[in-house]
């Protein structure tokens, strides 16, 4: 679990960062909904169901506990705006953590990402992480500026890794030494 903190956003409105929790299950499910509902340049494309979402959460909870993934969630105004993650692999590449991030649209370009990566990218260092991984469509530019402004460089590419509505778009891959 994560130590939970505030910070202002640009637009003045306070967000707390801070691990998820069973109570959120409603929040999370209009959030990701929001997400597929817009079609942005991530890989989930459906809406969720509550029985879904309350599995997924399940699991998620147990691995926080169990120090396999590391998670942030941003509050404002008591709702749920953005999620993120950390997941650790295993075996040779302990070393190596996967991260995510989403933020609902209305809550974009005013510090939030910024300071989830800040979080993830300490977070991950104190649990003795040595590299973060993320991918992220070619098309994706919000993405790219917050990775490369938080020292993420481009490691390679599957050019037309990405099928979304008939088109085909490259699928970048960034990694940050920690
Ligand atoms: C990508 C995403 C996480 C960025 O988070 P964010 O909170 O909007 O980012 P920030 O406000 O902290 O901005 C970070 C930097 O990105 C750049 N940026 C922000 N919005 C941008 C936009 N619309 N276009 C281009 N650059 C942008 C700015 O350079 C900014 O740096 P600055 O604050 O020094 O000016 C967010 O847009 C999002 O969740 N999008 C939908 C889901 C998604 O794409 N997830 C990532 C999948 S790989």
């Amino acid at each position: 679990m994560i130590r939970p903190r505030k910070f202002k956003a640009k637009d003045g409105r306070m967000v707390v960062l801070r691990s998820v929790r069973w109570e959120d299950l409603d929040d999370l499910i209009e959030f990701i909904d929001s997400l597929a509902d817009e079609g942005t340049d991530i890989l989930r494309t459906e809406r969720v169901t509550r029985e879904e979402e309350a599995e997924w959460l399940g699991r998620r909870l147990a691995r926080i506990d169990k120090g396999e993934l590391i998670d942030a969630v941003a509050e404002v105004e008591g709702k749920i705006v953005a999620n993120s993650e950390v997941q650790k692999r295993t075996g040779l590449m302990s070393h190596i953590g996967d991260l995510g991030i989403g933020i609902k649209s209305g809550y974009r370009g005013i510090g939030i990402g910024t300071e989830i990566m800040k979080t993830l990218i300490e977070e991950s260092r104190h649990a003795e992480l040595r590299i973060l991984v993320l991918d992220h469509f070619a098309t994706n530019k919000p993405a790219r500026a917050l990775y490369e402004k938080m020292g993420f460089r481009e490691a390679g590419r599957i050019p037309n890794g990405i099928c979304k509505n008939g088109k085909y778009i490259d699928l970048i891959r960034m990694v940050r030494e920690l």
